[in-house]
């Protein structure tokens, strides 16, 4: 993040406390004043950062700051960033990584230079020493030096001599914050949310200047004069705490709400979805890249439309490239994706594109790569996300995906409408009744916790295993119940628990699994509706869910599953919004 304006050092403090979700393991500030460049670096949350630079009266009026996500060496104090060049001058943050970072250091030291940290970023701020030592002005030593950079980056520089910020972005995100009397660079809209809305979005390739008389962008030695200002939809408070202890239990709090502004936002009288229907014409197979809790909404997604008939697969974004996937004219390639920002999302959708393939975006982030990068983008519109561990836009990109599967088939069946309209109150139902709490609390110290479901049931345990092991750090696994005894069953003993997922795809199968289970002693805890008595019978516990379509129920299960690793997390006394060795937004591949 870069500041320009009044009171440098406290902003950035507060925009590096909204952006730690990204990266928390270390974060450093610099500062430019009248004597030069003041550093503060520091291993550990951003708190420590703070009563590190310990200062009473702001004295700077430019900066830098980071929050680190470690890539290249452990973190320490010396890795954090900002890194500077042998005289001290020069102060640069970056997010990404230099690929050709180990050649450049190895002929850098050779020509004296001397670093202090492990990490792939400290070659640039040397670079540009060696550039301004031939004679280069700041600005042409930081853009000669981009040129030599392969890898991703968004970086920003700050020099002694000059009251300006230079930036430049490829692969990562970059976004300019404008207010009338300062302006921002930041990965992120929250870093400046507070004091504007205005934004413009940093394209790859381009180079931003900003100082106190403005900013000005170019891209390959042309100044683009016509880069729109946008104002973001999200306000301040939405990404705020609002008197609860976690992010991550507001925003389960969040989900109805965030489910009926999709209902509400894409609900017009003939289009289901707010996108151009141009982009589905003829479409007659999907292919879905994404990572993580997105993956998992993938493959709901994929189950969803298969059941309807329409051909559908489904990848982990990372593998896509390998498996050289044939896309026809009628294949369409949709990334889902929260944050619009995950590098191994993006490289999918590039792959896709040199092949030819037409591709959506289903992403929360307006205005991010993935929605500009992709031929059309379609919102979730869950509002902002913080907690690490994602759990409202899980909700909000399923329901997007079930209105996606009506779209494409026609099928605007009254009883899956019936079930999405009622799913907000359903939602409701369980967050106010769950018995979540005494179920975490029952078994929190068993040994492993499995997750098994069938159906549209299979994703959601994949995703209540993900939960658990992100935010409690117990040992977790989701598995297809049928594959249960293909192997994982040789891991159950009276000190497993296992969660069973019911949705109403193939019940009577599942209920077989869960009797195998207790009879190897393990524990069964069911998620299902109280209709289902055979069930009730059979399970140690049970989780309720109001009764509803089959294809809508693995969207309430999820929620009781969300409750459960929340409450086993926070029993446990764990870091539940910044898990450890995690990020929310993973930018590099
Ligand atoms: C990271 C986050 C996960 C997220 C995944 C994909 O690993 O910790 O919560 O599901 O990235 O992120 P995306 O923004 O592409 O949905």
């Amino acid at each position: 993040m870069a500041r320009v304006g009044r009171d440098a050092e406290n902003v950035l403090l507060h925009g590096l406390r909204k952006l730690e979700y990204r990266g928390y393991d270390s974060a450093g500030l610099a500062l430019r004043n009248g004597h030069g460049v003041e550093v503060f670096k520091r291993e550990g949350e951003i708190s420590r950062l703070v009563s590190h630079v310990g200062r009473e009266k702001p004295v700077a009026e430019i900066g830098i700051g980071h929050t680190r996500w470690s890539t290249h060496g452990p973190p320490t104090d010396e890795n954090a960033h900002p890194h500077t060049d042998c005289t001290g001058e020069i102060a640069v943050v970056h997010n990404g990584i230099i690929e050709n970072h180990g050649a450049l250091r190895r002929q850098l030291e050779k020509t004296g230079h001397e670093f202090e940290s492990d990490t792939d970023t400290e070659v640039i701020p040397h670079l540009i020493e060696n550039g301004i030592a031939a004679g280069h002005s700041p600005e042409e030593a930081f853009e000669s030096t981009v040129e030599l950079l392969s890898g991703s980056y968004a970086i920003a520089m700050i020099h002694r001599g000059e009251k300006t910020v230079y930036a430049a972005r490829r692969g990562s995100p970059l976004v300019l914050g404008i207010d009338e009397s300062a302006l921002f660079l930041a990965s992120d809209v929250p870093a400046f949310l507070e004091f504007t809305d205005r934004v413009v979005y940093i394209e790859d390739e381009q180079l931003v200047r900003i100082s106190a008389s403005g900013y000005t962008i170019t891209e390959r030695g042309d100044e683009i004069a016509d880069q729109p200002v946008v104002r973001v939809e999200w306000n301040g408070e939405a990404a705020e705490k609002g008197g609860y202890d976690h992010y991550m239990r507001k925003e389960i709090d969040e989900q109805p709400s965030a489910i009926r502004q999709i209902v509400g936002s894409h609900a017009a009288a003939d289009e289901l979805l707010d996108i151009d229907p141009a982009i589905l014409d003829g479409v007659s197979e999907i292919q879905f890249v994404a990572c993580g809790t997105s993956y998992h909404a993938a493959l709901y997604g994929s189950f969803l439309l298969e059941s309807r008939g329409i051909p559908a697969s489904t990848y982990l974004a990372s593998e896509y490239a390998l498996h050289n996937c044939s896309i026809g004219e009628n294949t369409l390639v949709v990334a889902v994706t929260q944050s619009g920002e995950t590098a191994d999302t993006l490289a999918a959708i590039d792959a896709a594109k040199r092949a030819g393939g037409r591709t959506l975006a289903v992403t929360n982030v307006v205005g991010s790569t993935a929605a500009r990068t992709c031929d059309e983008a379609l919102y979730i519109r869950a509002g902002p996300e913080i907690g690490v561990a994602a759990t409202k836009t899980f909700s909000s990109q399923v329901v997007c995906l079930s209105l996606f599967a009506a779209q494409l088939t026609g099928d605007r069946s009254s009883a899956l409408a019936d079930a999405l309209a009622s799913l907000p109150g359903d939602i409701q139902r369980v967050l106010d009744r769950s018995k979540s709490r005494k179920i975490a609390a029952r078994y929190r110290d068993r040994e492993a916790f499995f997750f098994i479901g069938r159906g549209a049931g299979y994703p959601v345990a994949l995703e209540g295993a993900l939960k658990m092991k992100e935010i409690s750090y117990e040992h977790a696994e989701g598995f297809a119940a049928g594959e249960l005894k293909h192997g994982p069953l040789a891991l159950v003993t009276p000190n497993t628990v296992v969660f069973a997922v019911f949705t109403g795809h193939n019940d009577d199968k599942l209920l077989n699994n869960v009797t195998e289970v207790k009879t190897r002693g393990g524990t069964v805890v069911a998620v299902v509706d109280t209709a289902n008595e055979a069930v009730l019978e059979q399970a140690n516990d049970v989780l309720e869910i109001p009764e509803t379509h089959p294809d809508v129920a693995g969207l309430l299960a999820n929620v009781q599953l969300q409750l459960v690793s929340y409450h086993a997390a926070n029993l446990l006394g764990r870091p539940i919004d910044k898990p450890r060795n995690l990020a929310k937004s993973v930018t590099v591949e």
